[in-house]
């Protein structure tokens, strides 16, 4: 079994192993981040030992296996278990994404599982988003149109304009692709990141919405959008096989098509 080891100058100690029984069929590791803020100790990485023969096939079925059988302390955030709320993102195996979709089968050695990065942590393995829903915020994420509603049916879209919409609206705001930008990592207090753009971009092309033009002065910004640096780690990283990277470009574009 490939051993997961912790850099030489890391400030994360070893902590606890918790041995599987000697009767365990199948073994695996899990590296676990823990970290209580409140404890004024720094993070300490436990490892617990699963018998992968007796636990669901995912990382959050073994989550929820030493929670549940092992330490109650353990905390992390999950709802769904279906790939949709977006709320058990965290960095495994050294990329971000949900625990609740990576099979336990998909990774070679132990299993390393950390926080989504450049966070702060409220514990364990639950960053605080506190910043990152306040940038979904910002961007009003809502149609804003001055035309009346038709009287007797909803706005009305065609096959082709739904179309526009239809991937960035897919979006779960797991907030894997932000926390994997670097750009985002040292501006996250002025740049808004690829989550929120791309959510500022499905309002974009919405043809519904009749606030393109103050959606896109709202943009227009070094910081906001222009931090991106077309790095396309946020692509990469998204779960769902979205791309905000994409969509980044793309309003970048309609900002230059404004300009001429
Ligand atoms: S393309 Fe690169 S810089 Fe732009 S949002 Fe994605 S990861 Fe960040
Ligand atoms: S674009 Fe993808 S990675 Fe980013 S928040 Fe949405 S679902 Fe998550
Ligand atoms: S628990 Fe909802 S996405 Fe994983």
């Amino acid at each position: 079994m490939a051993e997961f080891t912790l850099p030489a100058n890391s400030r994360v100690r070893q902590g606890v192993t918790h041995k599987a029984s000697p009767d365990a069929e199948q073994v695996k590791r899990f590296k676990v981040y823990r970290y209580d803020p409140d404890s004024g100790e720094n993070p300490r990485l436990d490892t617990y030992e699963i018998d992968t023969a007796k636990c669901g096939p995912m990382v959050l079925d073994a989550l929820i296996k030493i929670k549940n059988e092992i330490d109650p302390t353990l905390t992390f955030r999950r709802s769904c278990r279906e790939g949709i709320c977006g709320s058990c993102a965290m960095n495994i195996a050294g990329g971000n994404t949900l625990a609740c979709t990576l099979s336990i089968d998909d990774i070679k050695g132990d299993v390393a599982i950390y926080p989504l990065p450049h966070m702060p942590v409220v514990k364990d393995l639950v960053p605080d988003l506190t910043i990152f829903y306040a940038q979904y915020a910002s961007i009003k994420p809502w149609l804003q149109a001055r035309t009346p509603a038709p009287p007797d049916s909803e706005r009305l879209q065609s096959k082709e304009d739904q179309e526009l919409i239809n991937l960035p609206s897919a979006c779960i705001l797991c907030a894997c692709c932000s926390t994997s930008c670097p750009s985002y990592w040292w501006n996250s207090d002025r740049y808004l990141g690829p989550a929120a753009l791309m959510a500022a971009y499905r309002w974009l092309v919405d043809t519904r919405d009749e606030a393109t033009g103050e959606r896109l002065d709202e943009l227009e910004d070094p910081f906001r959008l222009y931090r991106c640096h077309t790095i396309m780690n946020c692509t990469s990283a998204c779960p769902k096989d979205l791309n905000p990277a994409r969509a980044i470009a793309a309003t970048k574009r309609m900002l230059a098509e404004r300009r001429l």
